[in-house]
């Protein structure tokens, strides 16, 4: 099987340099911080995904469509991933989500959804960076606010990313 394309020629979610390079260069020897790419299915996306919760392989063609989806919601879905350049494989992912409103002016609001970190990776600060980087996109397309839903028992981890209780969150399932 032949490997999924080098990062220069990967279809992009969003414009990759909406990432501060302040941010992105930051991390440590071998991993590489980039918006999710057309080709992620091959890297374990999904995989990753399943340590935050169910994540079935929907397979290549109905992966692609979801891909595509959100690339022509322009500006709606910023997903970034986080790359083991030694086993081109993903190793950390999260999804900022901007919603329009009518609101305080015609307001938007980021949302931080689908944090996953491989359980191999966990405790090294990369759940921090991404955070860290989608608060700042969320911050730089001019969103007034950015929130999220979490666990409790992962609450003092967004803590110590700078988020604070405000609440609690209520859900109904299908
Ligand atoms: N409770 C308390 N502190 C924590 C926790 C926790 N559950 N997780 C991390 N921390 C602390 C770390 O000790 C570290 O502290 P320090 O800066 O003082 O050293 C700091 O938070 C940053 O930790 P990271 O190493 O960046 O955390 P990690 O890379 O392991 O990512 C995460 C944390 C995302 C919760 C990861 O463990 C994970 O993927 N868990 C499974 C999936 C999950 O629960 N995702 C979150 C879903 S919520 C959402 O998606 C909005």
């Amino acid at each position: 099987m032949s490997l999924p394309a080098p990062d220069s020629s990967l279809k992009l979610a969003f414009d990759a340099t909406l990432i501060p390079s302040t941010l992105s260069a930051t991390l440590p020897p071998g991993l590489h911080l980039r918006p999710l790419a057309s080709t992620d299915y091959h890297r374990s996306h999904l995989a990753l995904l399943a340590t935050l919760t169910q994540a079935p392989d929907i397979g290549e063609e109905s992966w692609t469509a979801r891909f595509d989806e959100m690339v022509a919601l322009k500006g709606s879905y910023y997903p970034v991933v986080v790359v083991d350049s030694s086993s081109d494989q993903l190793v950390a992912t999260g999804t900022l989500l901007i919603e329009r409103k009518f609101i305080r002016g015609a307001a938007l609001t980021g949302h931080i959804e689908d944090i996953a970190v491989s359980s191999s990776m966990q405790g090294k600060g990369l759940g921090k960076k991404i955070i860290e980087v989608l608060t700042a996109l969320s911050e730089i397309v001019g969103a007034y606010k950015t929130i999220l839903d979490c666990d409790p028992k992962n609450e003092a981890f967004y803590v110590k990313c700078g988020y604070e209780n405000k609440g609690f969150e209520m859900a109904r399932y299908t």
